[in-house]
């Protein structure tokens, strides 16, 4: 659906890489372009006429996030460069301070490396255990092994709500609710699930969430910290400077500003955070429920067409959204991408940033396909008609 909003596809491609990152429709550059050539002044410093359209401009946006995503103020939406530098300052500005020598935090091995390195970086500093919610024969959480992996010194579970690789969807509601009523926090790394399906933080009850703009077809380089107001004001700022403070002085002292702002050090990627809300009202167009039943459908299709390939090994038949994880029976995942990008079709091969999920799956690299709602059923026609090709073999070698 909406092709024609993306200039992209306009050119010989098969673009089925949208969990790396998605294709941008006309609107986004319009509005980025707007920007810079109408009134590119800063936002939050100016007292004249454009600065004040930039200040309109960019809170409206973060009122947009906030909607999109049912906070309940817009002060709980932190900008930020992306997912990664959310969970970071979320980790390292929150619960490095938060937890104590010993405590637990609970993460399972088929996250992201976000969601893994800055844990193990503040362990290293403040000796936290990260411990590993065993998945299932399919590579999933279930709430029964949340329950069985949290001990009295559990303090945080972290999680994907789905899965770059897996691409399984997390019972996020029923961990969160278990979590809480054991005085556990849950921070939900929301890059693979807010662009393909409505977040709604307040009925999910989510402590922190982050996701990047760049997934859901906005500007590379923005992204968003939500946070519960409550939690989000004991969050030390990780980066310190213009723009977030109120006063300080020469004897050291110093007032940092109130919410969002405090989190939000330096000019911001101002030209992106609009266009971000450009993108955010496109997507309501079109209707996240819309999106993501689109995409459930075009799922089946690809699953049905990849099993009818003998030689087609799939790891995550069972997960339910766009992401679908293959290997093609000896041959390596990346000489696969590289025989698929001969037909103009592009994928993802490697560990996808998840490079402790070979753990679990027994294999370091795969080739991942990942849909987005611009995709369709001749798309995924080309890639079976590619994978069924009898001289696959020959032609890599
Ligand atoms: N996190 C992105 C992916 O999964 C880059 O491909």
């Amino acid at each position: 659906m909406n092709r024609d909003d993306f200039n992209m596809l306009k050119q010989d491609i098969i673009y089925l890489d949208n969990g790396a990152t998605t294709l941008k429709p006309k609107i986004l550059s319009e509005t980025v372009s707007e920007y810079y050539n109408n009134y590119s002044a800063n936002a939050h410093r100016g007292d004249y006429d454009i600065s004040l359209k930039v200040d309109t401009m960019y809170e409206r946006s973060r009122h947009l996030v906030k909607e999109f995503i049912n906070a309940n103020e817009a002060k709980e939406i932190i900008f930020t460069s992306g997912a990664t530098d959310s969970l970071n300052i979320v980790i390292n500005g929150y619960f490095k301070y938060y937890l104590k020598e010993n405590d637990e935090v609970l993460i399972t091995k088929s996250e992201h490396a976000s969601n893994v390195l800055p844990w193990f970086e503040i362990s290293d500093k403040i000796g936290i255990q990260v411990k590993y919610i065993p998945l299932n024969e399919e590579y999933k959480v279930t709430l029964d092994n949340v329950k069985k992996s949290i001990t009295d010194k559990t303090k945080v579970i972290s999680l994907a709500h789905i899965t770059n690789v897996v691409g399984d969807i997390r019972p996020i509601k029923e961990i969160i609710e278990y979590a809480h009523k054991n005085n556990i926090l849950v921070v939900v790394d929301g890059a693979q699930s807010v662009p393909h399906t409505k977040i709604d933080v307040q009925d999910l009850d989510i402590d922190f969430l982050g996701f990047s703009a760049h997934k859901m077809c906005g500007p590379t380089g923005v992204g968003v910290l939500y946070g519960k107001e409550k939690l989000l004001e004991q969050l030390h700022p990780t980066v310190v400077g213009g723009g977030m403070n109120a006063s300080f002085s020469s004897e050291t002292d110093r007032v940092y500003s109130e919410l969002p702002n405090r989190l939000e050090a330096g000019t911001p990627n101002i030209a992106g955070v609009i266009g971000f809300g450009s993108i955010i009202e496109y997507l309501n167009n079109i209707g996240m429920q819309k999106i993501h039943d689109y995409e459930v459908k075009l799922r089946e299709y690809l699953i049905y067409g990849l099993k009818q390939i003998p030689n087609v090994i799939i790891y995550n038949d069972s997960s339910e959204s766009g992401i679908v994880t293959i290997n093609y029976k000896d041959v390596f995942a990346q000489d696969l991408a590289i025989y698929l990008n001969k037909y103009n079709i592009c994928v993802r091969a490697g560990n996808h940033c998840a490079k402790i999920l070979k753990e679990e799956l027994g294999i370091k690299n795969t080739c991942r396909i990942s849909l987005y709602f611009y995709n369709n059923e001749k798309d995924i026609d080309a890639l079976l008609q590619a994978l069924s090709n009898p001289k696959l073999i020959e032609e890599i070698i």
